[in-house]
């Protein structure tokens, strides 16, 4: 750890946790912040990374289980990301993309264009994620306004869905929580429910409840109007929303529904993108739909630098460019669009992952890692165990006839996650939940250390809620 953190070299120097964590109360205010105990935190501090691992600053290892935030495909620490990085710095470490265009970034663009589905080859560069389905919404509303029909508006999205934290992809979010104390572009977006199977109706089968979901949409797409509606957002698999994965063939029928009353798909690939289903996007190979745009971020240069995009089909393009478009601007862009650091570490990363064959790896250690997650669904409070590539979700249930959620069960994800990083595992909590999504490089043996650790982690909550009174063991 001490070598990781030399070798490293940072900008300031070696402070201890508590000064740390002092100038980290004061002074910075973190994204969904309790704002009752701002100040009051006791955060981890990281401090260094290597492969799985962050360390933090009382010398502690620890699993990064959720990959940063779905983010870390390649792992910490790699010299070569260095490299490329400090390389491209010392090159170019800025261009105005309004007015010129970059090296790396044109050859990105078109290594993007290559690895979409379909006819989706041009890539707008973004931030990250939110601005890349921000910029999303805004290309279908200005493609609606050139083709001369400003009505067409309206975006359907999900409940669970997350889509970002700027004003629009925040507004086309569909998790109720975070919408309570903030204002959302509510005109715009419709939503219908989460095709989440999990929560299906008691005595329905997994094909009706899909059947039924779909019809939601058809009919929400006649309710208001098909004249009316630009678009449907959806995640492949509702990432933030607790690993949501909808029931085979759904995502297929919805693209069917779509083209049939002409709404554009958005598949807002940012955390299924880049290998965490196996591909370098998972929309057609494996839900077999080529949607109009993709949405993407996260993966793409493994966290190491922010970077995000939107890449659209030739098709929309097409119609409304050339002699039609002539003096029409589609004003949406950042500074930072295609920034050439960014996308130098994108090209790296992608390198990497080719030449570690690192979607191969995911592919033939998803059934490993599903396996052994699923095992966790023996202990008593775990209600669900859900996944796909690598990603999952352990849901916990302290109500056996799971359908309601109980004020405890909301607790549930933070306790554990208390509970693991004692013991050096990191895994998110969402409520009643703990999502894995760890770096794609884990092997095996990091893959039993982590559910081991988990295993413990969720029995010694169980245990303490046994023994404060708050909870019994079910008697079958
Ligand atoms: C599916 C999805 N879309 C968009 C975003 C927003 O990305 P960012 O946080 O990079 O802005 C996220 C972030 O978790 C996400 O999960």
């Amino acid at each position: 750890m001490n070598k990781i953190l030399e070798s490293s070299g940072s900008v300031i120097d070696r402070q201890s946790t508590e000064n740390l964590r002092n100038k980290d109360n004061q002074h910075y205010l973190h994204p969904w912040e309790d704002i009752g105990s701002f100040g009051e935190n006791q955060r981890t501090v990281a401090v260094g990374g290597k492969g799985i691992y962050l360390y933090d600053s009382e010398g502690n290892r620890l699993i990064d289980g959720p990959g940063g935030m779905w983010c870390t495909q390649i792992g910490y620490g790699r010299k070569e990301m260095a490299e490329v990085i400090a390389r491209q710095i010392m090159r170019t470490p800025y261009y105005s993309p309004f007015n010129l265009t970059n090296d790396v970034s044109a050859v990105l663009a078109e290594k993007l264009a290559q690895m979409t589905p379909g006819d989706l080859n041009t890539v707008f560069f973004t931030t990250g994620g939110s601005t890349a389905v921000d910029s999303a919404l805004r290309f279908v509303s200005f493609y609606n306004n050139c083709k001369g029909r400003p009505e067409k508006k309206k975006i359907i999205s999900r409940q669970d869905a997350y889509h970002g934290s700027t004003y629009l992809s925040a507004s086309a979010s569909g998790k109720t929580r975070d919408k309570n104390f903030q204002d959302t572009a509510a005109d715009i977006i419709s939503f219908i429910g989460s095709p989440n199977p999990f929560r299906r109706p008691v005595g329905m089968s997994e094909e009706e409840f899909r059947d039924a979901k779909v019809k939601e949409l058809e009919d929400r797409i006649l309710e208001l109007g098909p004249a009316n509606v630009a678009a449907f957002i959806a995640e492949p698999i509702l990432a933030s929303g607790g690993v949501v994965i909808p029931p085979a063939g759904y995502h297929k029928m919805c693209l069917d529904i779509c083209r049939k009353y002409d709404v554009l798909y958005i598949s807002d690939e940012v955390v299924t993108g880049f290998g965490r289903l196996g591909h370098w996007f998972a929309s057609e190979k494996v839900f077999d739909i080529v949607p109009d745009i993709i949405t993407c971020a996260k993966g793409m240069t493994s966290g190491y630098q922010p970077l995000g995009a939107c890449i659209v089909s030739d098709n929309l393009i097409a119609e409304i460019s050339g002699n039609t478009g002539k003096g029409t601007i589609f004003s949406n862009g950042y500074t930072y669009s295609g920034h050439p650091v960014a996308c130098a570490a994108a090209l790296k990363n992608i390198e990497i992952m080719e030449q570690e064959k690192i979607l191969e790896h995911v592919r033939e250690t998803e059934p490993y890692f599903l396996q052994k997650v699923k095992e966790l669904e023996d202990i008593p409070i775990v209600g669900n165990v859900r996944g796909q590539g690598l990603m999952a979700c352990v849901e916990c249930l302290l109500d056996p006839d799971k359908q309601s959620s109980l004020a405890l069960d909301y607790e549930m994800g933070g306790r554990i996650d208390k509970k693991c990083q004692a013991m050096g595992l990191i895994v998110r909590p969402i409520i009643n939940m703990n999502v894995m999504s760890p770096p794609l490089i884990i092997t095996r043996e990091q893959i039993d250390e982590m559910v081991q650790i988990l295993r413990r982690g969720i029995e010694q909550t169980m245990d303490q809620l046994v023994k404060d009174g708050l909870w019994e063991m079910p008697v079958h």
